[in-house]
């Protein structure tokens, strides 16, 4: 039996979104701007059952990631009129919930496939909304390249838009997989504490126009702004964390070990930024002809240290299996 799956690749944020402006809608406090990855990706398929059931790489789920799938269907169905239960069946090739954008393929994946299961035909936009419902990051996931999430201020409002699907950008992203066990604090929690900080409200700010400096970088193919930026966001989110009431961090002794590496090397020639998400692990920005050297430091630093190279990946898309 053929089926038909739809596949979303994970985005990582280079200018992030990191603060719920309504949490029951997903609305962001700012809006944001990543990168799609091709070596990321969830491939989801669900089919009408006699009750809900999710299962992630071959394992029935009973837990939080369920309850989040569970209630996107929820949501989904309402809106489309349709009161069915549903088996899900979602394959991950990145590790769950351990900072690495899972949630962003996996919730654009599962909007993907209600839309082909009911033949919606829904446009990217709106499923772009949709897929917002079930995590904010996921909006993005509907496009390749170079997304933006425009914050908006209402549900109709806040969706992802390309900015550019197929850049000709040398740019690769090196995942670096320090610890893939999952979070101590949700991205939820964590978002919700850092608005604690006394620095957020300049933060709004900066994020918009680091934002504005972003597109102008890619819209230049200028890697080192790019990187720059990429890297001053990333420690303004954290700075956010450190300096929320109470305070608290996803920092580990490898993260800030890697990140005075990265200014190191940079010292030495070897252009490289970071980035880093609700969780350890560090993710570089560099150039192909970087790709060999950095890996090989990372390897004599790092014992057995997971090093994934990918650069840009496409957006949503659908195809057939053979199933039994
Ligand atoms: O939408 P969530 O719950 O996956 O939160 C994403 C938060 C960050 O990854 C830290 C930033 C971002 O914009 O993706």
């Amino acid at each position: 039996m053929i089926k038909k799956i739809a596949r979303a690749h994970t985005n990582i944020a280079l200018i992030k979104y990191w603060g719920k402006a309504d949490a029951k809608q997903r609305l962001p406090l700012m809006s944001s701007l990543s990168m799609t990855l091709d070596a990321f990706y969830t491939d989801t398929y669900l089919e009408a059952a006699t009750e809900n059931t999710f299962y992630l790489n071959g394992i029935k789920q009973a837990n939080r990631a369920s309850e989040r799938v569970f209630a996107l269907l929820a949501l989904l169905n309402e809106r489309y009129g349709k009161s069915t239960h549903y088996q899900v069946r979602s394959y991950n090739t990145v590790p769950t919930a351990a900072g690495l954008a899972s949630s962003s393929s996996a919730f654009a994946a599962l909007v993907g496939a209600f839309d082909h299961y009911y033949q919606l035909e829904l446009s990217p936009r709106t499923l772009s909304r949709l897929a917002r419902m079930g995590s904010g990051s996921a909006t993005r996931s509907i496009f390749g390249g170079f997304a933006i999430w425009q914050k908006g201020h209402d549900d109709a409002s806040s969706y992802a838009y390309p900015l550019d699907e197929q850049p000709e950008l040398d740019l690769h992203l090196l995942a670096i997989e320090l610890n893939t066990a999952p979070k101590a604090i949700s991205s939820t929690a964590g978002m919700a504490l850092a608005q604690s900080s006394p620095l957020f409200a300049g933060w709004l700010t900066r994020n918009e126009l680091e934002l504005t400096e972003m597109t102008q970088a890619i819209a230049s193919k200028d890697f080192t702004q790019l990187g720059q930026l990429a890297e001053l966001n990333a420690n303004e989110m954290h700075a956010m964390n450190l300096t929320a009431q109470p305070g608290f961090t996803y920092f580990e002794p490898a993260t800030i070990t890697l990140m005075q590496l990265v200014r190191q090397w940079r010292i030495e020639g070897i252009e490289v930024y970071y980035t880093l998400d609700a969780g350890p692990n560090i993710k570089l920005l560099c150039q192909l002809k970087n790709v060999k050297i950095i890996t090989e430091r990372l390897a004599s630093v790092f014992d057995n240290v997971k090093i994934i190279n990918t650069s840009f990946g496409p957006g949503l898309s659908y195809r057939n299996v053979s199933c039994r």
